[in-house]
Order: C-alpha cells, then sequence, then structure tokens
C-alpha cells in the first residue's frame, strides 16, 4: 500500500493506493487562505502539517487495515510557494504563494536584468514564482531575509516534518525559477540574482526517486513505521500527469482547478518563454512539460455563481443548460468575459490586469453570464494552447481532470473551443494524490505497471464542426478585449 499525500491550496487530500491502483480509502481537510494585502496570499506552513495529521487520521479510521500495511508515501503540492526556514528549521513568516502577485516589480527586474536566464529556467520571470518573492523579501522584508537559512517549496515543508530532511524534487525545484530545466540541476546565476547561495536550496532528487526515510518521532504521531520510504514527489500539476497517466511525450490534460493549465508532455525542454509558457521537468526523469498556467480556473465559476446568489455552481450549470443548451450555437448577442480575475500568467503575464463581461444588454440574464463566464475561462485555455503549441508541443486529444471535469456542459463547450477531443477520466478528482501514491511505490522499486495503465476514461466529448465558426468570432473578439482591459491599469 502506498500513502498519497497532495498539499493543493483549498484542501489536503490524502489516498491509501494499493499496488492493483484501487484507492481503498481517501480523506479531505479543507485550507484557508490569509489575503492580507491585495494581490497577497499566504498560508501557514503549520497548518499544513495540523492538515497533513488530521487527512492521515481520517485514512486510518476509514481504512485501519490498509494504514497498517503502509510501506511508502509520496507527495504532491501546490507549486511556487516559499517556505523560509532559519537555522534551526523554524518557519520565519507565512507561506507566500502562488496566486500572490506582491513581487511584480521584483519579476520586472529580474526580466530586466537577466533576459537571457528565461531559457535556461524555461519561463519568464513572473510574480507568482518563487524567485522575484525571495527579491521581494530582501527589498520589504531585509530583517527576515537575512535570517533565512533555507527555502522549500510547500509539500517539501511536508517532507521536513515527515523526514526532517530538507529536499526537494526537480518538478517543483523548477516551479521556482532557480532550476537550470535542461540539465535538472540550480542554475546558480538566478539563485544568486535574488541574493542567495546554493547552501541556502536543498539537494534535489527525481519524483520517483526515494527522498529520505519516515522519522521515529513522525511515526509515532501518524501511526506509520518509522524509516517508511518518501518519495521525491513533485508540483501538483506534474504529480497529476502521473496520476492519470500522461507520462509521455505528446500526451496533454486540462485541469480545470482554483486555478486552470493546459498541459503537454514532451521529451526534451520545448521553450518558448517569450509567448510566457512555463517548460518545467516532469515528476518522472527525462520527461519535461510545457504548461499553459491561467491564475484563474473553475474560481471564476464559483465567483459568478456567488455574484449571481445561486446556491452551488451545480444550480448555475443547470440553468445554463437550460437557457442555452450546448448543442446550440449561442446568439451573436451573448456577453463576452475575460477571466483575469487574478491577472493572468500565460499569454499575458499581467498580474494586475482583471476580467470583466462586454456586451451586456437589457436582455442579458443571469444564465447568459454563467455561459459567457465557461467559454471566457474557456478562451483563456484556447491562448494557453497556442502558446504551448509554439513551443513545439504537439496537443492532440486531451484529458479533463479537476473540479471542473464535473460538469458536462463545460467538458463539451471545451472540446468545441480548443477543437480537440475532451475526455473525461474516472478517479480523477484525486489525481494529484494517486499520482504522489504511485511515486512512491517507484521509490520502492515498484509500480510500473501502475504507472502505464493511466485512470479508464469515463467519457468522450467530440468538437461539432457546427459550433466552429461562432465560437472562432467570438474568440477573435475576446482577443480583442485584452488591450482595453490592459489599458485600465498602464
Ligand atoms: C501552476 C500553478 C498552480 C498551482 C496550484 O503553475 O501555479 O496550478 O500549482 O496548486
Amino acid at each position: 500500500i502506498a500513502l498519497g499525500i497532495d498539499l493543493g491550496t483549498s484542501e489536503l487530500k490524502a489516498v491509501l493506493l494499493d499496488q492493483s491502483g484501487v484507492v481503498l480509502a481517501h480523506a479531505g481537510v479543507r485550507l484557508t487562505i490569509s489575503r492580507p494585502q491585495p494581490g497577497w496570499s499566504e498560508q501557514d506552513p503549520e497548518d499544513w502539517w495540523q492538515a497533513c495529521a488530521a487527512g492521515l487520521q481520517q485514512l486510518r479510521a476509514a481504512n485501519p487495515d490498509a494504514y497498517a500495511r503502509v510501506r511508502c508515501i509520496g507527495l504532491s503540492g501546490q507549486m511556487h510557494g516559499a517556505v523560509l526556514l532559519d537555522e534551526g528549521d523554524r518557519v520565519l513568516r507565512p507561506a507566500i504563494l502562488w496566486d500572490d502577485s506582491r513581487a511584480m516589480l521584483e519579476a520586472e527586474q529580474l526580466g530586466r536584468d537577466h533576459p537571457d536566464f528565461a531559457e535556461v529556467t524555461g519561463s519568464l520571470p513572473m510574480a507568482g514564482l518563487t524567485a522575484p518573492k525571495l527579491l521581494w523579501l530582501q527589498h520589504h522584508e531585509p530583517q527576515t531575509f537575512s535570517r533565512i537559512d533555507c527555502v522549500l517549496s510547500p509539500k517539501d515543508y511536508l517532507r521536513l516534518r515527515l523526514t526532517g530532511e530538507r529536499i526537494t524534487d526537480v518538478s517543483d525545484a523548477a516551479a521556482t525559477l532557480w532550476l537550470d530545466v535542461r540539465r535538472r540541476v540550480w542554475f546558480e546565476p538566478m539563485v544568486n540574482a535574488t541574493g542567495l547561495t546554493l547552501r541556502q536550496l536543498p539537494p534535489l532528487v527525481e519524483g520517483s526517486a526515494a527522498s529520505a526515510g519516515l522519522a521515529a518521532a513522525a511515526a509515532t504521531e501518524l501511526g506509520l513505521s518509522a524509516g517508511l520510504v518518501v518519495a521525491g514527489g513533485g508540483g501538483d500539476n506534474p504529480v497529476s500527469a502521473v496520476g492519470i497517466g500522461a507520462i509521455d511525450a505528446g500526451q496533454a490534460f486540462v485541469t480545470l482547478g482554483t486555478s486552470a493549465a493546459l498541459v503537454a508532455i514532451t521529451d526534451h525542454a520545448a521553450g518558448n518563454p517569450p509567448s510566457a509558457v512555463h517548460t518545467f521537468c516532469h515528476a518522472l526523469p527525462q520527461r519535461w512539460y510545457t504548461m499553459g498556467a491561467m491564475l484563474s480556473g473553475a474560481s471564476c465559476l464559483r465567483w459568478v455563481t456567488n455574484l449571481l446568489g445561486k446556491p452551488n455552481e451545480q444550480a448555475l450549470l443547470q440553468l445554463v443548460q437550460e437557457t442555452l443548451p450546448i448543442a446550440q450555437v449561442v446568439p451573436a448577442t451573448t456577453p463576452l468575459f475575460l477571466p483575469y480575475l487574478a491577472g493572468e500568467r500565460t499569454p499575458h503575464n499581467d498580474p494586475l490586469v482583471r476580467g470583466g463581461f462586454m456586451q451586456l444588454g437589457h436582455d442579458t440574464v443571469p444564465a447568459m453570464l454563467g455561459y459567457a463566464v465557461l467559454e471566457g475561462v474557456g478562451f483563456g485555455l484556447l491562448d494557453a494552447m497556442h502558446a504551448v503549441q509554439s513551443a513545439g508541443a504537439a496537443v492532440s486529444s486531451c484529458a479533463l481532470v479537476g473540479g471542473g471535469a464535473r460538469s458536462d456542459y463545460w467538458a463539451q463547450l471545451l472540446a468545441n473551443i480548443l477543437d480537440r477531443e475532451i475526455h473525461t477520466l474516472s478517479g480523477s478528482e484525486l489525481s494529484a494524490c494517486i499520482g504522489a501514491a504511485k511515486l512512491g511505490f517507484l521509490a520502492i522499486g515498484g509500480g510500473q505497471d501502475l504507472l502505464a495503465a493511466g485512470m479508464p476514461i469515463k467519457a468522450r466529448f467530440t468538437p461539432v464542426a457546427a459550433q466552429q465558426p461562432v465560437l472562432q468570432a467570438r474568440y477573435r473578439q475576446f482577443r480583442g478585449l485584452f488591450a482595453a482591459a490592459q489599458a485600465l491599469h498602464d
């Protein structure tokens, strides 16, 4: 049995997975975000550890027999977060998360001062990535900055509590912007450019390799055996890829969670940083992926659901389906939506731009706004797909994972917008923690068959040709609106 833990932004999830890929128990513990200033997003690493302990408690209660047979552990987590430790492994301040935009000017500065680094690090500097955050701390919290002995990514803080060791894996390391993504080693010039030295970064392992063993104290606290192997693990997007079986070049998927992304697996580091796409290391050796990353995905649907006073997303989706059936072409007067509620990474790299509705009329009803939001996120994903393709990565059919995959309406709309077959998968809600558990098996020398098996297809959605002309025209209009949105903050 492998234990897989995924430290998300809104929830920590955990599973017990057997060697044939069956989930024997799963657990979830909600997490909250603190936003002390506009554009800031923080969590206390201690809360992550408490959530982890509570999640494991749930697993143990749900299936004590399986829990007692855990042989290995795998970790997945939200990417780009900065956990700052002093020399005694004490946390110096709340962790700064992936959707935090305070380091905007520092990201610009790094881009200006070191224009050649993006080719090595696989991405333009962006406010949400880890490296610019450290430069911000140097500028704004010099006291804290001077006490930093080590910077860890979020899931690596859980590893520290589990094993006592400071270690990261190459997929999370790539997401910091301090890694040479082709060579999969730290890139010292970028580390130095943010005022740090290599001594302040943890050693690197591959996601599927063993990192360290469970320490005796943690083993006692959690009711597990001391010495259990903890795999390197990885960032939530690459580990989800492992979970669904997206392990070889040419495989692609869309994830629609709080954020959204279009991810294409490659067998080399295929980059085009100017398109604001990310080329990062996969959680498996000799694999990379190219990702178009959106800051707001299914969170846009949650936002408009609350705005319209609907009880839940399901109720709004029902209304949308009744008013604008997916099989019909939408009327040209339907509003358009820009999904930039928290700024955008791919393709704009603009933390300040905000969203909007256009083309509202006296005839606009809530269902139309709901549709516009689903479509606007879809158009954002089409932008992301174009950026991924500009890097040379192939996108044929796409799996759809994350909370958004629960809606057949959205899946069909995405198939129409991306002009690609979209398929949903059975069990994909747990893709990141299942991927983490698979990495756990690999780290103890098993799991090869499981890795290749992936997840069974639940439903297929094929693009409808009759929808193309209208959606393409609406996408052109959507593209045209960005300049106006951007002008509002210039
Ligand atoms: C990916 C990203 C988000 C976080 C969310 O680049 O920023 O998907 O990993 O957990």
